[in-house]
């Protein structure tokens, strides 16, 4: 066991480096299971930030559009403190030195995402924002005395005494280590969302649903977790994780074909390929149900400059041997965003005391059912800033801290790949896109099976995230936004409420549903 005075936060995403940051001069203790600037999806976002920029936009119309999308269940006062601040916070990653794209007058270049009603998106180099933004701060963590970033370790657990959390378990990352415990003051958990816990992602490897796990397993109030976003255009090449085709591309013109030559999407809703993510999600996934293989044509739109103007998407495909100037791109609907997380209020502040939540592993009630385009990482952002508000007012001043020496016991374990891949599997099958009672209850089964057999905490932390995401969904019996339930498929009013749950709810909706199979 190990005691520090420093802060620890669990993470290394946008929201815990912009968080580490904000603390200084106080000192913190970063937990990145990766070298930074690699396995956080931050770095992966290729759209950008949404935030009211131009002189004919406005905060409020940014808010009403974030309701609209989020289908019914965005808390209206987040909506607004969220989007209020988003042109506050793209002034300072641009004072940081973020090299954001701009016009000959120096104003930002906008993209325009689905169901923004103008384009808001700001970006770097095309489809470069979340690349570019880690890398301006991560040059800024690394000069700055007070971040010690402890890279290749892994939180595990999380110690509580009387309701309040008092440290951390990390164990090594890249190879079976013991564990050790760290007792600190304050955590902030911002170690992304759950993609990962589903076959067919855009996420990064080692996002997996742990962090909220973790927290769920702590005991920590949850938030939401059955609402998931599928991205619409994920590369479908049988890559994983999937590249993503960034949704800026059809904000550009690029429209959704099948194999026999249709625009499908006209059909299905008046903005077409513009509409909100998770109808496009659904319309994609039905044509590739369908063996109607849906693709991205960005030919008309875009010709040649696809190449120059969205460098990531072209090396995505140059690595699969697709040539976009010459075909379309080959499509599928992918998990993408977790809307749900653990459960905090405007403050940042979880249901256990000393515990902060930012990023995608927090419910914070902006996203609703259905995140709008490139919110994400200005959720990140803003919460990351009143967490480090919040932890800052709660701590006696800063002192002198030294760094924190992690010396591991030997043991520990291997987290059963095979098993993992089977969970993935029963995720996209039964908790993905379209959902029925019969599938989500399969895969609880599978989940719980899982469980059964798991050696390491890690697991534990991955099954409770999935147990969540399915108990929740199988309870909620409607379809509303990232959720569709094929048995359900009306969206009820009455049930236009966020869900609240504890893992042990989510338990006990597992075991009845397992009962009466
Ligand atoms: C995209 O670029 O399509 C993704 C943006 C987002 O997930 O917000």
């Amino acid at each position: 066991m190990i005691t520090t005075d420093r802060v620890l936060i669990v993470g290394a995403g946008l929201g815990a480096l912009y968080a580490a940051l904000k603390l200084a001069p106080r000192p913190v203790l970063v937990i990145s299971p990766e070298t930074l600037g690699e396995g956080a999806s931050s770095a992966w976002a290729q759209g950008g930030v949404a935030a009211a920029m131009a002189a004919s936009d406005s905060s409020e119309s940014h808010a009403r559009d974030t309701e609209y999308a989020g289908a019914g269940t965005v808390d209206p006062a987040v909506a607004r403190l969220v989007t209020a601040e988003a042109r506050h916070h793209i002034l300072d990653l641009t004072a940081l030195g973020t090299p954001f794209d701009r016009d000959a007058e120096g104003g930002y270049v906008m993209s325009r995402e689905a169901a923004h009603s103008v384009a808001r998106v700001v970006r770097v180099k095309g489809d470069q924002a979340g690349h570019e933004i880690m890398q301006t701060l991560i040059a800024e963590v690394r000069a700055t005395p007070s971040v010690q970033v402890a890279e290749g370790v892994l939180a595990s657990g999380i110690e509580v005494e009387n309701g309040q959390v008092t440290g951390v378990w990390v164990e090594k990352a890249r190879e079976p280590s013991g564990r050790l415990l760290i007792r600190t003051p304050a955590v902030l958990l911002a170690g992304g969302g759950s993609g990962g816990l589903f076959a067919v992602t855009t996420n990064p490897p080692r996002i997996r649903g742990q962090v909220i796990g973790m927290a769920a397993r702590a005991g920590a109030r949850i938030a939401d977790p059955e609402f998931v976003q599928f991205h619409p255009t994920a590369i479908a090449t049988g890559e994983d994780p999937a590249p993503l085709a960034t949704e800026a591309l059809r904000g550009e013109g690029a429209i959704l074909v099948n194999a026999r030559g249709e625009r499908f999407m006209t059909a299905v809703h008046e903005l077409a390929e513009l509409a909100p993510r998770d109808i496009v999600a659904r319309a994609v996934y039905l044509e590739r149900q369908a063996g109607r293989e849906p693709a991205l044509d960005t030919r008309a739109a875009l010709g040649e400059e696809v190449l120059t103007r969205f460098p990531a998407v072209a090396q995505a495909c140059k690595r699969a041997g697709i040539d976009p100037v010459s075909c379309p791109i080959p499509v599928a609907a992918a998990a993408h965003y977790h809307m749900g997380g653990v459960d905090v209020d405007t403050a940042g502040r979880a249901s256990l005391g000393r515990l902060w939540v930012c990023g995608e592993a927090s419910s914070t009630g902006l996203h609703g059912a259905n995140r709008l385009a490139s919110n994400g990482l200005l959720e990140a952002l803003v919460f990351a800033k009143i967490c480090a508000e919040g932890i800052a007012a709660a701590l006696p001043a800063p002192a002198e801290t030294p760094e924190v020496a992690l010396d591991f016991p030997p043991g520990g374990c291997v987290v059963d790949e095979t098993a993992v891949a089977r969970m993935r599997r029963a995720m996209t099958d039964g908790v993905g896109v379209v959902r029925d009672a019969a599938g989500l209850t399969e895969a609880l089964r599978v989940i719980a099976e899982v469980e059964a057999a798991a050696a390491c905490e890690a697991m534990r932390n991955m099954t409770a995230t999935a147990t969540l995401i399915a108990a929740a969904a199988l309870k909620r019996e409607e379809s509303r936004g990232g959720h569709f339930r094929a048995d359900f498929p009306q969206t009820d009013p009455v049930l236009a409420q966020r869900t609240h749950i504890t893992l042990a709810e989510a338990l006990e909706i597992r075991a009845r549903a397992l009962e009466v199979r």
